[in-house]
């Protein structure tokens, strides 16, 4: 399963080159919309009604999936509408079941946790280890603008770190949470211990089809998109990830200073240029043959100079 990123500022054409890399490849492939705003669908142009986290056909060889975090009772609210502990769990299913112990965490002893940040990104672990098992051949993700993939990074660090902390020496934890609420101590104790390594080991496999991922820069020919490229280029090198290349994106169709082009041409990738279209916000018997088109030329990125 070979797996593409695309990075950059806000606006400046990560969706559009996802989709449309999604659009041009053989094989099974799979676009993650990590992004939310269900942009990956307006982009498409799609009329279908997508169901979130469900993996979705889109045509012939395509499938997308719209992640949002789940919306769930808290262990608070969930003991104060009189619900049933396992009535609690049953909100979590498969990696959703990593969700409890830092909720837990975050209620009952103040742990900072953002809790619907980590909720989407357990729901990314699930996703990518369905397609791993539905045997997909390219997954395509579409990432938050600037910081997102840094935040997904810690989250998985921290929630390995805390998983293993509470199986290795969660002892005096479970005690003390074990004299309030008994029936909760219990099932971490119990179920919960069990799971955390299948856990953990789908987010280190996640991580890592992450950091293995073909990175691919996003900017407009201006200066301020340019720079921002520098600053998550370096962050994927930081983690070890791969950058293939620059996707410049004239979308504003106003000027394609060569001087900013220069600025490109040093950083020694592979980079193409796409021109403005004012085609592309058309309905999808017309785009298709752009994203198509548009897709074609960001995969010369990858065949050898
Ligand atoms: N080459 C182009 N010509 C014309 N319009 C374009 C072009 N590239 C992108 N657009 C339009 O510009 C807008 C921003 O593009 P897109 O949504 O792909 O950017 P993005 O980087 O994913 O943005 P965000 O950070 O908000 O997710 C969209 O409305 C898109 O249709
Ligand atoms: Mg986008």
């Amino acid at each position: 399963m070979e797996t593409t990123i695309f990075c950059g500022k806000g606006g400046v054409g990560k969706t559009l080159s996802a989709v449309s890399l999604a659009s041009s490849l053989q094989g099974k492939v799979g676009i993650i919309d990590y992004d939310g705003g269900h942009s990956v669908k307006n982009t498409l142009g799609m009329e279908i009604e997508i169901i979130p986290n469900v993996v979705q056909p889109i045509r012939e060889n395509l499938y997308a999936v719209v992640i949002e975090s789940p919306v769930y009772k808290n262990i608070t609210e969930a003991k104060e509408a009189g619900w049933k502990l396992n009535e609690y769990l049953e909100q979590f299913i498969g990696n959703l079941g990593i969700i409890p112990y830092a909720d837990m965490l975050h209620e009952f002893f103040g742990v900072p946790t953002d809790i619907p940040t980590l909720q989407k990104f357990a729901v990314l672990v699930q996703t990518l280890a369905v397609m791993q098992q539905q045997d997909f051949d390219h997954i395509i993700i579409d990432v938050e603008p600037t910081a997102g993939l840094e935040r997904l990074l810690s989250n998985a660090n921290s929630t390995v770190r805390s998983l293993r902390n509470l199986k290795n020496k969660g002892t005096v934890f479970l005690t003390l949470l074990g004299a309030k609420w008994p029936d909760i101590a219990g099932y971490l104790k119990g179920d919960y211990i069990k799971n955390i390594d299948s856990y953990t080991s789908d987010i280190e496999s996640a991580v890592q089809i992450i950091k293995n991922a073909r990175y691919i820069l996003v900017c407009t020919p201006e200066r301020g998109p340019i720079n921002q490229t520098f600053e998550v280029r370096a962050i994927i090198e930081a983690f070890g990830g791969k950058i293939y290349g620059y996707v410049v994106n004239n979308l504003r169709g106003e000027y394609h200073e060569r001087q900013n082009i220069r600025v490109i041409e040093e950083q020694r990738l592979p980079f193409v240029c796409l021109k403005r279209n004012q085609e592309i916000h058309n309905r999808l018997e017309v785009l298709h043959p752009i994203l198509l088109q548009t897709g074609k030329e960001i995969s010369k990125i990858f065949e050898p100079a």
